[in-house]
């Protein structure tokens, strides 16, 4: 038996491009809210073809949910995007990232920025009752396209405000916050320029983003990862890492 392979509990897919599936958390296996790990299929030639995947669900949940992308003729996507339930997946039960709540230093407020894929990692920071145990506020933006792609992260929130386990936690400290780029929707525009030009915060009748009381985490593509890490290097925030906790923290979302 091959201790690395896991079953498919579940699948739905949000759009043409974009499914989200649930495998039974192996026995033993430990990691904190907001990491990633290796999973992946067998090809043809009984090769492994394993990406980084962040684990969308919390650290104490008793299932691992992932949300992906389907990239066409991608090596692992488009085989990914064909799983059923009881087929089997691998999942190697080592977890790392710097998206962790102990990278960032204490704060006031958590803001977490994300696009696409990238709000992965946020499903299960914002199901994490820590989060709210560190922080008076949190702040979660999450940028697609299209309307279609924001169904997942609304489901993910909605479940958030009516959990039992979890939603006392929240109270009024959660707030979401979608916009699109490239269709009419409530907010419309990049959340990057939202923020440069003030919208932002006036949506949300909120004091600017300041390196003495907030904290960042940002996970989308590598572009927008990097300029909104040079908009935070601006406000003179601090990179963090897991071993040197700082004011921010970065990390790509996965595309392959
Ligand atoms: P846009 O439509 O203006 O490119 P993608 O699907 O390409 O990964 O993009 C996901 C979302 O992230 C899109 O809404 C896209 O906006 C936005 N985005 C891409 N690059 C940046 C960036 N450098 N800064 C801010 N937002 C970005």
């Amino acid at each position: 038996m091959n201790q690395n392979l896991h079953k498919v509990l579940s699948v739905k897919h949000w759009t043409k491009n974009l499914f989200s599936f649930k495998v039974q958390r192996p026995l033993g296996f430990k990691f904190k809210s907001g990491e990633f790990v290796m999973l992946g299929l067998y090809n043809e030639n009984q090769k492994p073809i394993l990406r980084a995947y962040s684990i969308c669900s919390p650290s104490w949940s008793e299932e691992l949910e992932f949300y992906s992308i389907i990239v066409e003729n991608g090596p692992l996507t488009s085989k990914l995007k064909n799983i059923r339930v009881d087929d089997e997946i691998i999942l190697m039960t080592k977890s790392t990232g710097t998206l962790i709540l102990d990278a960032l230093k204490t704060g006031e407020r958590l803001f977490l920025f994300s696009t696409g894929t990238g709000f992965a990692p946020f499903a299960s920071l914002i199901r994490d009752p820590e989060t709210y145990e560190k922080f008076n506020k949190v702040f979660l933006t999450h940028t697609c396209r299209n309307n279609n792609e924001l169904g997942y992260s609304s489901q993910i929130v909605n479940e958030c405000y009516n959990n039992e386990l979890i939603k006392d936690f929240l109270n009024d400290k959660l707030v979401f916050y979608q916009t699109t780029t490239r269709e009419v929707s409530t907010f419309n525009g990049r959340i990057t320029d939202r923020i440069n030009n003030n919208s932002f915060y006036n949506d949300l009748k909120i004091k600017k983003i300041n390196s003495n009381t907030d904290r960042v985490m940002i996970c989308g593509s590598l572009e927008f990862n990097n300029e909104f890490k040079n908009l935070l290097l601006d406000l003179n925030f601090e990179e963090g890492a897991t071993n040197k906790p700082g004011n921010f923290v970065v990390e790509k979302a996965f595309v392959g």
